[in-house]
């Protein structure tokens, strides 16, 4: 999946109203979007999704976050998406995060950061096929 990167507005973002605002972002950033839906991970799908991280101390408290309310997940396009989208959010602390970056402006803390983005194109296609079928993802 060149080109294209998976994200997902968290939990925190939505439950604090900023779904239209994130999406305006991104789209003013000049990403396509071509798959999108809002849904709501299980602890298991949660759990699944994070494995990853399952030996780090934060492990459940990402969990129990991330399937704690809806989440909106989608699928970019835009050239060096997954690069691109990453400077969009900013640091995974929004402590860090520079100034007009999503997370600057709609994240609490290090763990309720209110965006997801992939940090590869590997991990950007597996995480897109993980929430996504074949028939919702444009060509
Ligand atoms: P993200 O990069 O989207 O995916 C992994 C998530 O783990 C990360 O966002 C944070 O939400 C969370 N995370 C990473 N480091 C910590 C930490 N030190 N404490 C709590 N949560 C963390």
């Amino acid at each position: 999946m060149s080109n294209r990167t998976f994200t997902m507005i968290k939990p925190d973002a939505v439950e604090n109203g900023h779904i239209g605002a994130i999406l305006e972002k991104i789209n003013a950033a000049g990403f396509k979007i071509v798959a999108m839906k809002l849904t709501k991970l299980s602890k298991e799908r949660a759990e699944k999704f994070y494995q990853v991280h399952s030996e780090r101390p934060f492990y459940g408290e990402l969990v129990a976050f991330m399937s704690r309310g809806p989440i909106v997940a989608a699928i970019l396009e835009k050239e060096n998406a997954v690069e691109e989208f990453r400077t969009l959010i900013g640091s995974t602390n929004p402590a860090d995060a520079d100034e007009g970056t999503i997370r600057n402006l709609y994240a609490t803390s290090m763990g309720e950061n209110a965006v997801h983005g992939s940090d590869s194109d590997e991990n950007a296609s597996i995480e897109g096929v993980f929430h996504f079928s074949k028939e919702e993802i444009l060509s």
